[in-house]
């Protein structure tokens, strides 16, 4: 705890203390035994990179390192699309199924194999050689969880072409300042996507985009769902016409040799000001750091049918959907729509069909699949299940428990991966076979990655001594290389802190077996009378009464205590949000937490703001909570819940004051 007696270091207040250690018969087959840990970082590292990956001039060195700029697999030359695809052609691996693809429709699959794939990702290559796009051509990609975009972003590696891939959820302005900032030429997209039963427009917002960014010179579109869209003469192409008769002999368009230190690719993703930031990302290290952890991380077996039920559009999907698995010749499966169409049973049936044996999600999905309750689960064999993955914020021990009791039938382990945009692969990881597992922890970092928890001054804290800032030693190989066009703000948001390690921007705390908790946004966290309290312990609290089905703590200034905690909870169906309700839940967070952490105010919603990828949008709820003017809700997936909110909070205000 606090060493300094001040309010610097973070209370962790909430103590888990069950544990699941790993079954025998798990780690007798497990990629990963104990022992593991033991490897020399160095070598680990040289090894996956030489075995994993193909090269086409092997590297001389294996990393160089000038903080905070690093370079790994130095002299290599290889290709991801080579790696993703070609090689396991020609491996023998042609009839290995790359992915199984459900679209939203319920009667429309695919199945596609590695020599489809190929066949498809060549005649892409040269449809869009024909265009012009060629090695450094920099191209956006804004499109749904179709096959084209996994086929795009491998055409697009096998040119040598840069991307970014901007998540079809976002608008127009998103899109357009993404390329702007980017200086896109190409952009490729569909008429529509599938949303629930209904086509939600890509190309209109697309063409809106593109008025924004004049360096766009050329639009491909997917035919998807078939409204009319407007094509502009000379710009607009339909990728039927561009891809479709193209040849599909690997000699008609060689992988282009790429260094291991080109840019591959970027993903833009908001940071504490208003601009985006483009995070760059090279092509060696994040391969070998994706494919590698893939492995071990979800014990990948030749014949594993793995589902990572992320969005293309995010980090998650690029390192997790589509490299990851494709280098390691695995088969996934890939859905295109949302998981309750038509009904609530859509992710449970598509686990039966396809005998799915690792799901990789987010706490947020698990937390809504609580909400429905199990009926939904019922009278599907999920036996396939041998391994369950969360990712995106810390996950509450009531939702890991749920996770691992409903879906995995008790007997999976579930792996609480903590990474970020930045870290390009997983960082914190429990290894399946090798570690006994903790709900709501992360447990250990993975070999090489030399994390720690620092605390105000960059001293490391002790395991067991408190909480404090999440920071990593050492480079990594999926690291991103910097921020595009803004080197000072690279430096100054990651590398300043601390004058010998990236600082992730969250807080932490390591127990006394070495487990990391990750805490949330060092900016979620809140101080109370003088203590720190983390948000997500509080959420975590309030989650685990019965009648809680989500919940965002925020705090808001107080004249007494500094810093007061306002709680927004949706509940269970079935439940109801009175008075006696509210003072239920504060009681019960007083149980858990102690009375410190008792909310000030609970405001009950029917749901919380949310950005399209599921993340809670505090930073509006704060608004709420300080009663300000709302700040920017155009990335939420829908803004009148925030609004419904404030409305709420407002009336709600005198009833709960004297709490
Ligand atoms: C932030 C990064 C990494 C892909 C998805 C999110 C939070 C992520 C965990 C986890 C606790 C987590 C962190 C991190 N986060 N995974 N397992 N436990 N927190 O990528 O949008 O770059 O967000 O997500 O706060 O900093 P991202």
């Amino acid at each position: 705890m606090a060493q300094d007696g001040q309010s610097q270091n973070i209370d962790a207040l909430m103590a888990e203390s069950r544990t699941y250690p790993p079954g025998p018969a798990f780690t007798e087959q497990a990629n990963a035994k104990p022992g593991f840990y033991d490897q020399d970082h160095d070598e680990f590292w040289e090894r996956e990179g030489r075995e994993r990956l193909s090269w086409f001039t092997d590297f001389t060195k294996l990393k160089e390192w000038d903080r905070p700029y690093a370079k790994w697999y130095l002299g290599g030359k290889l290709n991801a699309c080579y790696n993703c695809v070609d090689r396991h052609v020609e491996n023998g691996l042609g009839d290995k199924v790359a992915y199984y693809w459900e679209g939203e429709p319920v009667d429309e699959r695919l199945t596609i194999t590695y020599a489809d794939l190929q066949s498809r990702v060549i005649k892409a290559a040269n449809g869009f050689k024909s265009l012009g796009i060629g090695k450094g051509t920099k191209v956006a990609v804004y499109m749904g969880m179709i096959p084209e975009a996994p086929v795009t972003l491998l055409a697009l590696a096998r040119l040598g072409a840069p991307f970014t891939f901007v998540f079809g959820g976002f608008s127009a302005s998103a899109l357009g300042s993404r390329m702007q900032e980017m200086e896109c030429e190409y952009l490729i997209t569909q008429d529509a996507a599938n949303r629930r039963g209904k086509p939600g427009p890509l190309k209109p917002t697309a063409d809106e985009a593109m008025d924004m960014a004049p360096t766009v010179k050329t639009c491909v579109t997917v035919k998807r769902t078939g409204p009319d869209v407007e094509m502009k003469e000379g710009r607009d192409h339909w990728w039927s016409d561009v891809v479709d008769g193209q040849d599909d002999d690997p000699k008609s368009c060689p992988c282009e040799p790429m260094d291991s230190e080109d840019l591959f690719f970027l993903m833009f993703s908001s940071g504490t000001t208003g601009r985006p930031k483009g995070i760059l990302h090279t092509t060696a290290g994040y391969l070998a750091g994706v494919s590698t952890t893939h492995h071990y991380v979800f014990d990948i077996k030749p014949d594993t049918v793995y589902w990572c039920a992320a969005d293309i559009g995010w980090i998650t999907g690029h390192s997790y959907i589509v490299f990851g698995p494709l280098i390691n010749g695995t088969t996934s499966v890939m859905y295109e729509g949302t998981p309750d169409f038509p009904d609530k049973a859509r992710w449970w049936q598509i686990i039966e069909r396809y005998k799915v044996n690792v799901l990789y999600t987010a706490p947020t999905t698990i937390r809504t699949h609580m909400k429905w309750g199990t009926e939904a689960l019922q009278g599907h064999d999920l036996s396939s299940l041998k391994v369950l993955g969360s990712v995106g914020e810390p996950i509450n021990p009531e939702a890991w428990i749920w996770y691992r009791d409903n879906v995995g039938g008790g007997k999976c382990p579930v792996v609480d991966t903590w990474w970020q945009t930045e870290t390009g692969m997983i960082m914190v990881t429990p290894l399946p076979g090798v570690t006994t597992l903790k709900p709501g922890s992360a447990t250990k970092p993975f070999v090489g990655v030399k994390a720690a928890v620092y605390d105000e001054s960059g001293k490391e804290i002790a395991p067991g001594d408190g909480a404090g800032y999440m920071v990593v030693k050492e480079p990594w190989p999926a690291m991103f290389r910097g921020l595009l066009n803004d080197d000072q703000r690279f430096k100054d948001t990651y590398w300043s802190q601390f004058s010998d390690a990236y600082l992730a921007g969250d807080g932490a705390r390591v127990d006394d077996d070495g487990d990391f908790w990750m805490m949330g946004r060092i900016d979620d966290v809140m101080n109370v009378s003088g203590h720190r309290l983390s948000t997500i312990e509080i959420e975590s609290a309030l989650v685990s009464h019965p009648d809680v089905a989500q919940a965002a703590v925020v705090s808001r200034s107080d004249d007494t205590t500094g810093q007061a905690i306002v709680a927004y909870v949706t509940l269970n169906d079935g439940a109801e949000g009175t008075s006696e309700k509210l003072t239920e839940l504060r009681e019960h967070v007083g149980k858990e937490i102690g009375p410190i952490a008792k909310p000030a105010n609970v405001v009950f919603a029917d749901s919380l703001p949310m950005t399209r990828s599921g993340k809670i949008m505090r930073r509006l709820l704060k608004d709420v909570a300080e009663n300000r003017e709302l700040g920017d809700t155009t990335t939420l997936a829908d803004p009148s819940v925030v609004h419904e909110i404030k409305e709420r909070a407002e009336s709600g205000k005198e009833a709960d004051k004297e709490g």
